[in-house]
């Protein structure tokens, strides 16, 4: 026990103790709900919403190279678009994001590949060892392939440079730091082969 605890008992010492959870009732609900509905600051917000779905989704999903019959989550963002390629059937889930190089670095997705949720694929790594902030420095970018019929499950993030050939498959929360082969299923952080896919040819 520290001597804090000794002192006051765990339940006065900041940060420990239990406490039980505060529920509002109907009318603490109404008197919410009404002064959420007048308050200005709420419209404002929502009109920053709207500008964030258009410049991250809307507008820059014009100039995504796209195959026929992609179904894209409404909600999945791209950056520098003028350097992502999808391919046809493409699908790619809810909060996911394509982040292309903003100088030259590619994301080229084939056909029938399969995004789940917040996958995030990003050809571009800022450097951070010149003394300035991350951000002032430089970016490091490197081309992203994904092959044909190839699944990404849920939270996969895939960095820059890597290649993910046709029908493998990523498990789960893996992150890709290196080429995944042909039909291969890769799991963990960093993300390593377990397995292979049996049928790969339609
Ligand atoms: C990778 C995946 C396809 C493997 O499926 P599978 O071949 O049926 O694998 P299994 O369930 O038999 O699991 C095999 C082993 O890998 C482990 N494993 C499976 N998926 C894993 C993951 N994503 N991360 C870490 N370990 C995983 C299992 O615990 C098991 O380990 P064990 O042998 O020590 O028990 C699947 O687990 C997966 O991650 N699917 C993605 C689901 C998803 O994101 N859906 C969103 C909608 S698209």
């Amino acid at each position: 026990m520290t001597e804090d605890e000794e002192r006051l008992g765990p339940a006065q010492v900041p940060g420990l103790g239990s406490a039980k959870k505060v529920s509002l009732n109907r009318r603490q609900r109404l008197l919410r709900l009404i002064t959420s509905v007048l308050d200005p600051r709420a419209y404002l917000h929502a009109l920053k919403l709207i500008n964030y779905y258009n410049y991250s989704h809307v507008a820059p999903l014009r100039r995504v190279t796209r195959g026929a019959g992609a179904a894209i989550s409404p909600n999945a963002v791209f950056s520098h678009p003028e350097r992502i390629f999808l391919g046809d059937r493409v699908r790619i889930g809810a909060r996911c994001h394509l982040w292309a190089g903003p100088s030259h670095g590619r994301i080229e997705v084939g056909d029938d590949c399969l995004f789940g949720p917040d996958v995030l694929v990003t050809a571009a790594n800022y450097r951070f060892n010149d003394g300035s902030p991350v951000t002032d420095q430089k970016m490091d970018e490197a081309d992203v392939r994904l092959g044909r019929d190839v699944w990404l499950g849920a939270r996969v993030i895939v960095l820059p440079g890597v290649q993910i050939g046709d029908y493998a498959i990523v498990g789960a929360g893996a992150v890709v730091t290196k080429s995944i082969p042909q039909g291969a299923i890769a799991i963990g952080a960093p993300a390593k082969v377990f397995g292979q896919r049996s049928a790969m040819e339609r």
